[in-house]
């Protein structure tokens, strides 16, 4: 391959772009040319900002770490060779590790079949995926509404809640402080991050959000609400919040929100988007509070790190809104054929190889060593917290984090921070990480604080040697 510029007519370059996909290994020339042009496209083409918040790309704008293939089930390499272990997972998707041979095997068969639905014929893989995970799914959740994201699946839950509620007269929803629903307008209206919001107020009617983990300011804010006859249709929570910083209720907050919810006939929505699917030590977070809620949101890790898929699972009582015109809402490839094989695939791994008990004794291994850690260095660590493989490190300062995670990244361990909390830096490996991987990561964020304290003592000293010299 040769040394193309990066103004290309179409043909060419898209020519270019399937050779690329069509080699198994690059040359370093092709490396250097596949490094430039990606880093000119992101520029020129897909949004510059982005080049801003990538942690390998230079001040100048220079070497930016291009990804070329997963290595293993829980590494990935650059087009430079550099091998990465992933602690990120791709912000949750990769629980049963990149390309999973089983959910690859299930994809390419179905591909060389019939990648999409006709939408006449009825198909197979639906049906199959909807029975198992009304199967899976705690309580007595039954129906499926499948789509391709997560932001679609809570869409489709806050709908059924909308017209199942709607002709008693409830129209309002509850959500938390903190939390990430997604980012459509209607999912945007629950996530309450004021940055993500304000160019696109005003949003849904009827959204009230309250401090997560609070049953008391719920109680009340539910309380205010009726009292202006605003009826409540739902409550939306996710079960741990990812996005804001991986935060863990008290353990009686689920249960006291579904029997707030059965008091006042509210609807309980669970956005497991990111906590499903194993995360957290359990098929599903909200197993280890005993909560099942009327409608549950899954996506993300649900395509086993190869296809985009979100479902929303309802009760019979709840999804029955939609069995008269089932045209009410649809997608086209929502629940298509190699996405329904993906997810199928993933549960019969996640389920055989027994994943969700690995995240919760290897997050049990990492989350102990990471608070030892905390223990250490108290200047730059305020908490260390998590349940299975879904864990954060709350930094003192929003730069700490920053720099931790940089550091982590030149010794080729990824994380990054969380959509709602700078503060925070998550780690969220796949299930299928090794104990010795894991001691890799302790190891690492050992070396990386250690630095990053050396710096800031550096830089405080003459402060030190100031208050030193006032006490005497
Ligand atoms: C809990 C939760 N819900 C919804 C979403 C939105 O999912 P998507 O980015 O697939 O639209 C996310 C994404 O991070 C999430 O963490």
């Amino acid at each position: 391959m040769s040394r193309l510029p990066t103004c290309l007519n179409p043909l060419e370059c898209s020519q270019q772009a399937l050779k690329w996909i069509m080699n198994d290994v690059l040359s370093d020339e092709d490396a250097q040319t596949l490094n430039q042009e990606t880093l000119n496209s992101f520029r020129e083409y897909v949004n510059p900002g982005f080049l801003e918040y990538r942690k390998s790309v230079t001040s100048g704008g220079g070497y930016g770490a291009v990804e070329w293939r997963a290595s293993g089930p829980n590494t990935l390499l650059d087009t430079q060779g550099n091998e990465y272990l992933d602690c990120l997972g791709g912000y949750g998707i990769f629980n049963v590790g990149h390309r999973n041979p089983t959910v690859v095997a299930a994809v390419e068969k179905q591909l060389a079949k019939q990648p999409l639905h006709s939408q006449e014929l009825l198909d197979p893989l639906r049906g199959m995926l909807a029975k198992t995970l009304a199967a899976i799914t705690p309580g007595n959740l039954k129906y499926s509404f499948l789509s391709n994201s997560g932001t679609e699946a809570v869409e489709a839950a806050l709908k059924l809640a909308k017209a199942y509620q709607g002709p008693k007269g409830k129209f309002s929803f509850i959500a938390a402080h903190g939390a990430f629903h997604g980012k459509s307008l209607g999912s945007l209206s629950a996530t309450a991050k004021p940055i993500f919001r304000k160019p696109f107020m005003p949003l849904l009617p009827g959204f009230h959000h309250v401090p997560f983990g609070d049953i008391d300011a719920m109680r009340k804010q539910i309380h205010q609400c009726q009292s202006n006859g605003e009826g409540i249709a739902a409550v939306i929570l996710e079960p741990i919040q990812g996005e804001g910083g991986v935060i863990l209720p008290p353990d009686q907050y689920l249960p006291a929100v579904r029997a707030l919810c059965d008091e006042i006939g509210a609807l309980l929505i669970l956005d497991e988007v990111q906590t499903g699917m194993g995360r957290t030590g359990k098929m599903f977070a909200c197993q280890h509070y005993g909560v099942q809620p009327d409608i549950l949101c899954l996506a993300k890790a649900l395509g086993g790190g190869v296809m985009p898929i979100g479902a929303t699972v309802a009760t019979e009582a709840v999804f029955s809104v939609l069995f008269d015109n089932p045209f009410l809402h649809t997608t086209t490839f929502g629940g298509n054929p190699l996405a329904c094989a993906a997810a199928l695939a993933t549960i019969n791994v996640l389920l055989r190889d027994n994943l969700p008990e690995q995240a919760a004794q290897q997050g049990s291994f990492l989350l102990s060593g990471l608070k030892r850690l905390a223990v250490r260095y108290p200047e730059l660590v305020a908490e260390v917290r998590g349940r299975g493989l879904l864990q954060a490190i709350e930094f003192k300062k929003n730069e700490i984090g920053y720099a931790f995670a940089s550091e982590l990244f030149q010794r080729r361990v990824l994380v990054a921070g969380t959509l709602n909390n700078a503060k925070s830096i998550r780690i969220e490996p796949p299930l299928t990480i090794t104990h010795e991987q894991c001691c890799h990561v302790l190891l690492e964020a050992e070396r990386a604080l250690e630095k990053l304290w050396k710096t800031q003592r550096a830089e405080v000293k003459p402060e030190f040697i100031d208050e030193e010299l006032s006490i005497q």
